[in-house]
């Protein structure tokens, strides 16, 4: 018997429809093996009105810490501001008891890669850097965005971190100025610009697709071989925001967080991403939480 498994066809054309341009490009990547999408990853124009809405109402949760952020305060009080504005705007912060996540956004700073829990202990001193990320469901639609914020000065090393950081999200966002590439060409393309400046890339936490829920497929590795992960094609909504670490990439859960959702850097060199999300349309991608 072969031991080659056939694998289940993902894409159709609906019955009774005659193939679009876009479902025949879809079905000849995946004739030749490639991950495509299902066509419940396209989203609607009402969908993709919602979640330009939800968008929108989370840039400005961002711009609200954006003015507030500074020396001296806690990352509870950074957290009381996201979930005043949001719900006061009628969304809902999609962190707060998702899976088990305590707060209504995550605060990281330093060699806090990701998932840090906002804490009343936890006062931003002048120097560090932190990622605030944020998402925001209205009407039912989610949008994921994340900034980095430097407090006060910071160290030329620090500051590196950050730029390359940023650089890395712009160069995958360039990558994605035409659709039809794949989730690995944007990888390969980050992971080089890091590698390049030093920087190493996390592996365990990737993007993601998103817009009906939190997480969504495809995963968005930021790392890896062109042509390889899922082709992205229009309609589709998804995050891309690396994490560059200063040191190495490998990651670990700190021994106090009872939750178990803060990610440390492992040799507790600093660590910083940015985020945003976009959607794919006919002309590249458009960014839903600038
Ligand atoms: N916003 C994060 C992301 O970019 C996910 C945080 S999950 C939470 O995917 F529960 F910690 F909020
Ligand atoms: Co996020
Ligand atoms: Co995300």
């Amino acid at each position: 018997m072969s031991s080659k498994k056939k694998k289940k066809q993902r894409w159709f054309v609906p019955a009774g429809l005659a193939p679009t341009e876009m479902d025949i490009l879809i079905m000849e990547w995946e004739a030749k093996g490639k991950l495509v999408p299902t066509r419940n990853l396209i989203k609607t124009k009402e969908q993709i009105e919602g979640i330009r809405k939800a968008g929108v109402l989370n840039t400005s949760v961002l711009d609200t810490v954006a003015e507030k952020i500074r020396e001296g305060m806690s990352t509870t009080e950074i957290d009381r501001i996201v979930y005043d504005y949001t719900t006061s705007h009628g969304g809902i912060p999609a962190p707060l008891n998702f899976e088990g996540y305590p707060n209504s956004c995550c605060t990281s700073i330093n060699d806090v890669v990701c998932h840090g829990i906002p804490c009343e202990d936890d006062i931003l001193e002048e120097g560090d850097i932190i990622n605030v990320d944020c998402t925001t469901i209205l009407g039912g639609y989610y949008a994921d965005a994340s900034r980095m914020f430097i407090i006060g000065k910071t160290t030329p090393e620090r500051q590196r971190l950050v730029d390359v950081a940023w650089e890395c999200l712009k160069i995958g966002e360039q990558v994605c100025s035409k659709p039809y590439v794949f989730v690995g060409d944007l990888g390969n393309a980050i992971a080089r610009h890091a590698h390049k400046n030093g920087y190493t890339v996390v592996r365990d936490l990737c993007g993601h697709g998103v817009g009906i829920a939190f997480h969504e497929e495809p995963d968005v590795e930021h790392y890896g071989k062109k042509g390889s992960g899922m082709l992205l094609v229009p309609g589709m909504t998804f995050t891309i925001e690396p994490m560059i670490n200063a040191g190495d990439w490998s990651v670990c859960g700190d021994e106090d967080d009872e939750t178990e959702w803060i990610v440390l850097t492992e040799d507790g060199e600093d660590s910083a991403q940015w985020e945003h999300t976009y959607l794919m349309t006919e002309n590249g991608v458009e960014v839903i939480t600038n």
